[in-house]
């Protein structure tokens, strides 16, 4: 399951790093198989969770009638000793008495309820799971959950746990604080490669310094340097403790849009500056926007490349385009409520 939006990045990850076939991609979702599954896929950063798949299709009928379905799909297609014998090896089971909880959500407008897929789930596990397990609500040893969005559906054993969306490195928060998956996404599509110098020069928590740092280390790759810098000192509080056992990032109370760097210094710059509606007077984001590339600009080499994430993405445009940057690729995801595009930029 992905950070909807993310679908293509994470497709890219899972080929790039597992070695993994795409099956299908679907909002919030990349189906996929592996050569050997094991805790390997459990390293993936721009994903929200990695399940086992029981069963899926995308072909729900949205009549009742798909109950029927659902019930039949889990007691017929799926081999749940073979499943069961796949999670235990990647989470070994915890102590005491085992126990599962089903898990059932649902968007989309369906002639039945989400209770009543639930019981069809539940229905369709019969005898599939040893009789002294238990239901439980909390620390289940498995989880199974059953996903209804709009046509598709897919049913399976989740292998991850709240670590993989939230990670462990998170000590700070802030309330702007960007979601790690979404950092992840960005650090990706930087194409950073090794003795380059990355910058985020708004970087709040620190969560794309932090994933920068995470996907050199998981790539092998030995940057020149990390450097990261915020106007306001309460952000850089947070900073420090979130990436002290990640790597070492020179940190600075700056103003982004007047750099104390060199001109031509930085080879990659990942931002998520403020979001109009963050700032006191919304209307300024476009200034703001055009005097923060114009610094970025100055401090990129040649060749170097600038992944934004913004909301407003026509005012980021005419700030990038003034500077003839190129634009290589546009993800659109929607963060606090509201649409937004991660860009990659190129300057020549
Ligand atoms: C959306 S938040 C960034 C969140 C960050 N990516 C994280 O995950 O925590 C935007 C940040 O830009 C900072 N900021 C706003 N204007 C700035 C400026 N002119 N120079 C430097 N930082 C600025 C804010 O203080 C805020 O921390």
């Amino acid at each position: 399951m992905v950070f909807p939006g993310l679908e293509e990045v994470a497709a890219e990850e899972i080929e790039g790093i597992l070695k993994g076939q795409v099956k299908r991609k679907a909002p919030g979702l990349v189906v996929f198989r592996v050569p050997q599954v094991d805790a390997a896929v459990l390293q993936l950063r721009t994903v929200e969770d990695v399940f086992l798949l029981a069963w899926g299709t995308d072909k729900l009928s949205y009549r009742a009638s798909d109950l029927k379905r659902i019930r039949a799909w889990t007691a017929r297609d799926a081999d749940w000793d073979r499943l069961l014998r796949l999670h235990h090896a990647i989470r070994p089971k915890p102590k005491g008495k085992p126990s599962f909880h089903l898990v059932t959500q649902m968007t989309g407008a369906h002639g039945y309820r989400r209770t009543d897929a639930r019981k069809a789930l539940a229905e369709g596990l019969a005898g599939k799971l040893p009789a002294s397990w238990r239901s439980a609500e909390e620390n289940a040893a498995v989880e199974i959950w059953l996903t209804i969005h709009d046509a598709t559906a897919v049913c399976g054993l989740r292998l991850s746990d709240q670590t993989m969306r939230h990670r462990s490195y998170k000590l700070e928060h802030l309330p702007a604080s960007l979601r790690p998956t979404v950092a992840a996404a960005m650090a990706r599509l930087a194409q950073i490669k090794a003795r380059q110098v990355v910058l985020d020069p708004m970087c709040g928590a620190g969560t794309i310094l932090a994933e920068v740092l995470e996907l050199a280390r998981a790539e092998g790759i030995r940057l020149a340097a990390v450097w990261g810098g915020d106007l306001e000192s309460n952000a850089l509080r947070a900073t420090g403790p979130n990436l002290r056992r990640l790597g070492h990032v020179l940190l600075a109370r700056w103003d982004a849009r007047s750099l104390p760097l060199p001109d031509r210094s930085v080879d990659r710059i990942v931002c998520n500056p403020p979001f109009g509606k963050q700032l006191s007077r919304p209307e300024d984001i476009g200034p703001l926007y055009q005097r923060f590339l114009r610094e970025c600009e100055r401090v990129l080499r040649p060749g170097g490349r600038s992944v934004l994430l913004a909301s407003d993405q026509a005012a980021l445009k005419d700030a990038a385009y003034a500077l003839n940057w190129e634009c290589e690729r546009q993800v659109r995801v929607r963060i606090l409520g509201q649409p937004a595009f991660v860009s990659a930029w190129r300057k020549d």
